[in-house]
């Protein structure tokens, strides 16, 4: 996408994860046109990805290190990376669970704790969540893995504030990626039939947040949790309801 951008984060050093595609390939791009360096990294292949699994603390150590030789600082970290697991309460193994919770848990934990050391006052971390971190959402192991980076969030933005570095949670509703291209059909129908706005969302909706997010313009803006989902959660569970009693119902 082109158009007009204001550079407001001309001269920020950003590392993005999960930057192959999906949401993460669209932060890198958005980022890097408002005037950010931005570091995008993935463990899978792709054109000006760095590889970095997330779940890896060699992985951050060496990144750290990198990092500190070339900027001596970074200023913004987009813990994007995510994998989903669809399995119900009735047949998720433990080792789903522990697999789940490895990248979309630890991984942003390990981000924090190797890359808050080179970040200064004004900084800013935001982590990836979900509608299901807000809903007792179907898949178990995802939906308890995004409610524990919930909790993460908020100890991040306690712990780390004395020292000026912002965390933030947003949480996607259902948007247009690979990931969810790989549900069933009547996933995204019941999405779209419980979203107030009537539609799913595409990457570039998701962006904007994740700029003003990483910029200046949210200097008082922390421990906060932003959905971004067309209305999904704010209902909780009344849009069927209010549907069944419309009088064109
Ligand atoms: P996606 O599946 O298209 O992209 C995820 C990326 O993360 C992939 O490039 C994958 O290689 C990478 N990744 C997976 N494991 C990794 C690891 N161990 N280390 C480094 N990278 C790893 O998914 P999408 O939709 O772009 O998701 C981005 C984030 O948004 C995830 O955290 C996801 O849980 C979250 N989300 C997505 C929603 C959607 O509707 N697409 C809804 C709510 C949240």
């Amino acid at each position: 996408m082109t158009g007009f951008h204001s550079e407001r984060l001309l001269g920020k050093v950003v590392v993005v994860t999960g930057a192959a595609r999906g949401q993460g390939a669209a932060e890198a791009e958005a980022l890097t046109r408002e005037g950010a360096r931005v570091i995008a990294t993935d463990v899978a292949e792709a054109p000006g990805c760095r590889r970095l699994d997330v779940t890896s603390e060699k992985d951050w150590a060496q990144l750290a290190a990198e990092l500190r030789e070339a900027y001596g600082q970074v200023h913004g970290l987009v813990n994007n990376a995510g994998v989903t697991w669809r399995a119900r309460i009735d047949d998720v193994r433990a080792e789903d669970m522990a697999r789940v919770h490895a990248v979309n848990v630890t991984g942003p934990l390990l981000g924090i704790q190797h890359l808050a050391p080179l970040m200064r006052p004004g900084s800013s971390i935001v982590n990836v969540g979900s509608s299901a971190a807000l809903t007792g959402h179907y898949p178990v192991a995802y939906t308890a893995s995004k409610w524990a980076l919930r909790g993460l969030s908020r100890t991040a933005a306690m712990e780390l504030g004395p020292r000026g570095i912002r965390v933030n949670i947003i949480h996607p509703g259902f948007i247009e990626t690979d990931m969810t291209a790989s549900a069933a059909p009547a996933f995204r129908e019941a999405n779209v039939r419980e979203t107030p706005l009537g539609r799913t969302g595409t990457v570039d909706e998701i962006t904007p947040l994740v700029t003003f997010l990483l910029s200046d313009e949210a200097s008082f803006i922390t421990g906060a949790e932003i959905p971004v989902d067309g209305g999904l959660t704010a209902h909780g569970g009344a849009k069927p309801i209010s549907d069944a009693l419309r009088p064109d119902a």
